[in-house]
């Protein structure tokens, strides 16, 4: 399955996008992740993404569009379909990704579209911690880790308070082109995000079963 996963800074992309690959075993491309991989090697690419996530800003379109479209092009995508999660996020972005893939001939066949109450954002966001070894995400009070030791876990840079509502902010402008761009094609899914986390994946565990 070819897939892309929306929503807003905090509606659980990630969180979802982790069952989803555990279930459907698709590759998971998230440009978070890849820029904040970039980052902590202090690469050209990362060093310039730094300077734009920390403030809450879009890293530029031609950048974003190269990293997705180099993965994009390599062969295990073809065989496992993919879950791009973070991407697309600017109209410009949907555009370039509508040329990738018809240049690799590949179908889009659906969007999940997490939909959430932007209030509750900025509460999942501050209570977010990362575990420094696997990666994985969870969150003090709504997901909290067994045997929880404070050492072991993370807060994300740009989850301060004064960042995340410059990424809400931005984000919001941003997304209801996209999604009318995929509405037109009729992919898109919505969910209601507003509901625990294993709700929310038997939502779009359907949605996927029916799909396939
Ligand atoms: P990115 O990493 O994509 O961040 P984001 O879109 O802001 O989304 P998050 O990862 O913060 O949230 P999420 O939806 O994955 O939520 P999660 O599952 O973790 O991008 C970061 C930055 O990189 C951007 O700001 C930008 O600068 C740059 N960038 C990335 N892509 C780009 C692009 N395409 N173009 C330009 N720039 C780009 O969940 C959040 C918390 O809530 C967790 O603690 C979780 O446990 C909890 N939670 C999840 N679901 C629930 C639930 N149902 N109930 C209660 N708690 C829940
Ligand atoms: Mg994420």
């Amino acid at each position: 399955m070819n897939l892309l996963i929306m929503g807003l800074p905090g509606a659980g992309k990630g969180t979802q996008a982790a069952k989803i690959v555990e279930q459907f075993h698709v590759a998971h491309i998230s440009t978070g992740d890849m820029f904040r991989a970039a980052m902590a090697n202090q690469t050209e690419m990362g060093v310039l993404a730094k300077s734009y996530i920390d403030k809450g800003e879009l890293v530029p379109d031609e950048v974003t569009n190269g990293i997705v479209k180099e993965r994009l092009s390599q062969d295990d995508i073809k065989e496992t379909g993919f879950l791009l999660d973070g991407y697309p996020r600017t109209i410009e972005q949907a555009h370039a990704l509508d040329k990738t893939l018809a240049e690799l001939d590949i179908e889009l066949e659906g969007v999940i579209n997490i939909e959430v109450d932007p209030d509750s954002l900025l509460e999942r966001l501050s209570g977010r911690i990362i575990h420094r070894v696997t990666g994985a995400t969870f969150h003090k009070v709504f997901n909290p880790p067994v045997d929880y030791k404070e050492e072991d876990y993370y807060q994300r840079e740009d989850d301060k308070p004064e960042t995340v509502k410059r990424r809400l902010d931005v984000n919001i402008a941003q997304g209801e082109p996209i999604i009318a761009h995929y509405r037109a094609k009729g992919l898109v899914h919505d969910i209601e995000g507003n509901q625990d986390i294993n709700d929310v994946f038997t939502d779009i565990e359907k949605v996927l079963t029916n799909l396939k």
